[in-house]
């Protein structure tokens, strides 16, 4: 069982070398993830003046998204990869945002004293996290009483085949370790009330969750391919492992699966989150 120490270090440099699959995708990664942005907004009640921090912030959501709507508030992204954390910044000042700052740390030992915000997001990063109920508790102290903590996780692997169909196909020419179910793994809140316990054990109140469907669209199985093997960290670090005749056969059973999923030039392959909102 590798340390949290070994687990912060992996993390950094497994997402500083997808930071740029990152950036190329990311307005088809965006679109995709709109819809849980969109969720967890309805359920952080944010005012012009907030002071919101977002944890894991990668290259930037929904923490900008937040800003944007706090004009006279300001915005705190962080996450354990500088290099994803600078696409935030570019991606800023492309929107004209300038109401934040970024702060490089890890989501379980935050540099913020407690009270300081009114609202803190989780966006598809509690899954990394070496210690998900320290990181909990870390969010809840530094909250404003009566502020909320609202994150989004995978539901199970059946329910998202814009990922599961890759992986499946992976399968067929890479050996996949078993996933430690405590470990960091995109899969590991997906079990039902699995975050709704940590909020509650870190002391939140009115904790709720529910499921928010997603799309992933694209214009051709073979950009879903090219994507999905450029951004997904399962299936980046999977394809490693095997030569390019094996990487070609596995991405033409992606594209033969995907294909299925394509109506008059576009491929539109869903998934499922889930959000959680607890108030301390
Ligand atoms: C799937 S990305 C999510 C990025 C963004 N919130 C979004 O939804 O687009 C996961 C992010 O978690 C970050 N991460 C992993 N372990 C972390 C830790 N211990 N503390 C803070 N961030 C971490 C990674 O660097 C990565 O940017």
């Amino acid at each position: 069982m590798p340390s949290g120490d070994e687990i912060r270090e992996s993390q950094r440099k497994a997402w500083a070398g997808l930071s740029a699959g990152w950036e190329k995708w990311d307005s088809i990664i965006m679109d995709q993830l709109g819809p849980v942005t969109t969720a967890m907004l309805e359920h952080l009640d944010i005012s012009a003046d907030q002071q919101h921090l977002d944890i894991a912030s990668g290259t930037g959501e929904p923490g900008l998204t937040v800003a944007r709507l706090a004009p006279r508030g300001h915005l705190v992204l962080t996450d354990l990869a500088g290099e994803m954390l600078d696409i935030a910044k570019r991606r800023a000042n492309y929107l004209g945002i300038t109401n934040f700052d970024t702060k490089t740390c890890s989501a379980d030992d935050l540099p913020f004293g407690d009270a300081s915000f009114d609202s803190v997001s989780v966006r598809f990063g509690y899954m990394f996290l070496p210690d998900v109920a320290a990181a909990t508790a870390e969010f809840a102290r530094v909250l404003k009483p009566g502020g909320r903590l609202c994150s989004s996780v995978w539901v199970k692997p059946e329910e998202n085949p814009w990922t599961s169909i890759a992986m499946q196909a992976i399968a067929t020419e890479v050996v996949l370790a078993p996933q430690d179910p405590d470990g960091p793994n995109m899969f590991r809140c997906a079990a039902p009330g699995y975050v709704t316990n940590l909020y509650e054990a870190a002391g939140l109140n009115d904790v709720a969750e529910w499921d928010v469907g997603v799309e992933l669209v694209t214009t051709s199985p073979g950009q879903y391919w090219e994507m999905i093997s450029e951004h997904v960290s399962l299936a980046v670090a999977a394809l490693k492992q095997v030569d390019e005749a094996a990487q070609n056969r596995i991405a033409k059973i992606v594209k033969d699966k995907v294909s299925a999923y394509e109506v008059d030039g576009v491929v539109r392959v869903p998934g499922m989150a889930r959000c959680i909102v607890g108030t301390k």
